[in-house]
């Protein structure tokens, strides 16, 4: 198998510690290894794990190869997006860059936390065997909430390995739709990662986007490179329709099936759910750097630099940098993003 490290997204919704020119994936959240490296770490063990692929914007090109290098991973090629074009192209250029069309590739976004390793490698050993029959391999959580920033998979016929055929992909449906899905108990979320072969990939693309193929061909095709790095034809790859796999290929498939995945996956996309995933004091307060706190409970406070002190709140975030303190409502974390935008405007 062939990892495929997907490290293009701009981590928004945890600003101010992410920023455009140093995402979430390339910083040390959970652990003292970036999110990168702990994606990269989790598939030691696993047999049959060839070098991986990185794919990410080339702005971010010296922060992956020098975190890989870090923790004595060799990458085959990193790949480098002059623009993001989402998911699906980034993708492409990695089933484009296989040797052969029956390597199997797992695609693996470079920013979730997955704390049951043992349980993710043998969900990923099954992904291997069903994608060489051809499927579209899925990862499906339970969900826990009607959360609208997910995909739902709605399990349908078993399979072979403990998978079920999908029945429906769903990416972010509405909030109401979601709920009927999480009440129904026939759903899970998309995880986010998959496995399949990079030429029954090219196929489902040639099939459903077959502008996204062909701009994507001619962006390699036109590429430079150097022993590092792979830099894309700017021009051809400026053409490339922009679209996430999900709606761009898992949507439309009839080729997926999905594994059940019961690993403590977290894709930590909010400051709350960091906070989840985050080792708490007997109070329920994440802490890092110069904390006090006084009746503080259920709360996470992130010094970078000055003390902050903290008396009689709950469940508040708190996180100051060298040029920014957010305060915000645990509940409100998602319209973090929003902030963010209104700070775009303004530059
Ligand atoms: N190279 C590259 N280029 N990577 C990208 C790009 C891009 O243009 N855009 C996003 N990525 C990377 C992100 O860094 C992340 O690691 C991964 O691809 C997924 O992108 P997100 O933008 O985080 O997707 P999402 O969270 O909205 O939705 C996906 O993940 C959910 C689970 O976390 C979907 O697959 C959902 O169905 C799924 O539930
Ligand atoms: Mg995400």
């Amino acid at each position: 198998m062939i990892p495929v490290i997907l490290s293009g997204g701009s981590g928004t919704r945890l600003w101010p510690l992410s920023r455009s020119q140093h995402p979430k994936q390339f910083l040390p959240l959970v652990s003292h290894n970036t999110m990168l490296q702990e994606t990269v770490l989790r598939l030691h063990g696993l047999d049959n794990m060839k070098a991986p692929i990185g794919v990410c914007n080339e702005d971010h090109r010296f922060m992956m190869a020098e975190q890989l290098r870090e923790i004595g991973a060799n990458p085959s090629a990193i790949i480098l997006e002059p623009v993001g074009k989402n998911t699906a192209p980034a993708v492409a250029l990695a089933a484009l860059s296989a040797e052969s069309a029956d390597e199997v590739l797992l695609i693996l976004p470079a920013d979730h936390v997955i704390a049951n390793v043992q349980a993710f490698q043998a969900a990923v050993d099954k992904a291997n065997h069903l994608a060489q029959q051809g499927h579209l391999v899925t990862f499906g959580i339970v969900p826990t909430a009607a959360e609208t920033g997910y995909g739902y998979i709605k399990a349908g016929d078993s399979h072979s390995e403990g998978s079920f055929q999908v029945a429906a992909f769903v990416e972010k449906p509405d909030q109401a739709t979601a709920q009927s899905y999480v009440d129904s108990g026939d759903f899970y979320w998309n995880s986010g990662m998959f496995a399949f072969t990079a030429g029954r990939y090219l196929q489902e693309l040639e099939k459903f986007q077959p502008a996204m193929l062909s701009a994507c061909k001619e962006a390699l095709a036109g590429a430079q490179q150097d022993i590092d790095f792979v830099r894309l034809d700017a021009e051809a790859f400026g053409r490339c329709p922009a679209d996430s796999i999900d709606y761009a290929v898992m949507e439309k498939t009839d080729q997926a099936v999905v594994i059940p995945l019961a690993a403590d996956w977290n894709d930590v996309g909010s400051w709350s759910a960091l906070w989840d995933v985050t080792r708490k004091d007997e109070h329920g307060n994440a802490i890092s750097g110069d904390v006090l706190t006084l009746d503080t409970e259920d709360s996470f406070l992130h010094s970078g630099s000055k003390l902050i002190a903290s008396v009689g709140v709950s469940n508040l975030i708190v996180v100051d940098t060298d040029d920014a303190v957010m305060i915000a409502s645990k509940d409100r974390v998602q319209d973090v993003k929003k902030i963010v935008d209104q700070l775009k405007e303004l530059n």
